[in-house]
């Protein structure tokens, strides 16, 4: 068997503890960045399965998601590709908020715009009633570009700071949401082929972002209370390797923060003692056409 992980971070521990334990298998095993790649294709990018170890689409130009994305579709013609090509192009949190609200799903209340004014509108209107906001980029990850509106003094600061905003971190998309009071921790669900193959609590007194990246504390929780609903939410987003997150509000509810199409492991490998590069690869291996 021949596999590729294919991604802008050649570096990642996560690709390398996958391409580690894949050659100690004895699958023929590369890492393979986008520039690596010229099309149209030879046979040398011929694999069995192709890994997508990093948001390869997210953080570049437009021109340059247009040609990566022709390189995945070169790839899900050839092989087998995870997370599945349509769920690629269809990751960001924009996507997610509406499966969510089509399923009924608990996620906090959210509003996606270009439009300032209505950007404004809504956080005008969340805060005016006592409840707090926070702002995100479209598709970022480890809690990067992501705020809470806590120190806005009067509404012309509210738009002030939507502009910067706008500028630094939205790069044109507003991505506004409700801010849920909870209980200090959050809990992620790590997904593998529908199954939950493992779980962390992650509290971070330092922060109201509980990334690992950002400092956060990563224990392990070994109740399976929210399995169900985060394998209900991976399928609904179409991934196969996922990291579910679900924020338990004060108010009882378990709210739906983020299905991760990239989800790093080496914090829940750390906390949980459980081999979480071992079962990618058994995955991987039984995708083989
Ligand atoms: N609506 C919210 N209410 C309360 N906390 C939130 C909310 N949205 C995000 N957070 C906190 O910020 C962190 C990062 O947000 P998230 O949506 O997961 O973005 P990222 O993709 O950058 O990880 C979350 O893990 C959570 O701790
Ligand atoms: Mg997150």
């Amino acid at each position: 068997m021949k596999l590729t992980i294919f991604t802008d971070e050649p570096a990642l521990p996560e690709a390398r503890l996958i391409a580690g334990e894949a050659r100690r298998r004895g699958i023929e095993t590369r890492i393979l960045a986008p520039w690596d790649v010229s099309l149209p294709p030879t046979q040398e990018l011929e694999s069995d399965v192709y890994y997508i170890g990093s948001n390869i689409l997210n953080r570049v130009s437009a021109l340059e998601l247009l040609h990566r994305l022709q390189i995945l579709r070169v790839f899900d013609e050839m092989g087998v590709v995870v997370n599945p090509v349509e769920s690629i192009l269809n990751y960001s949190k924009g996507h997610l908020t509406l499966k969510l609200r089509s399923l009924g799903l608990p996620h906090p209340e959210t509003l996606i715009t270009e439009n300032v004014e209505m950007a404004y509108e809504f956080a005008a209107r969340l805060l005016d009633s006592g409840r707090n906001v926070v702002l995100k980029p479209l598709c970022r990850g480890r809690g990067v570009g992501v705020v809470m509106l806590d120190r806005i003094r009067s509404r012309r600061d509210l738009l002030q700071f939507l502009t910067w905003y706008n500028r630094v971190h939205g790069q044109g998309v507003f991505y506004l949401q409700e801010y849920i009071p909870n209980r200090g921790y959050d809990i992620r669900c790590f997904i593998i082929d529908g199954e939950v193959v493992g779980r962390e609590k992650r509290s971070n007194p330092g922060d109201f972002r509980y990334n690992v990246s950002l400092g956060a504390r990563a224990e392990a929780f070994t109740e399976p209370i929210y399995d169900e609903l985060a394998m209900e939410v991976a399928e609904a987003v179409g991934l196969k390797i996922a990291g579910i997150d679900i924020l338990p509000g004060l108010d009882g509810r378990a709210y739906i923060l983020e299905a991760n199409c990239y989800p790093g492991f080496t914090a829940l490998m750390e906390a949980t003692g459980i081999p979480i590069h071992e079962r990618i690869v058994d995955y991987l291996q039984s995708l083989k056409r």
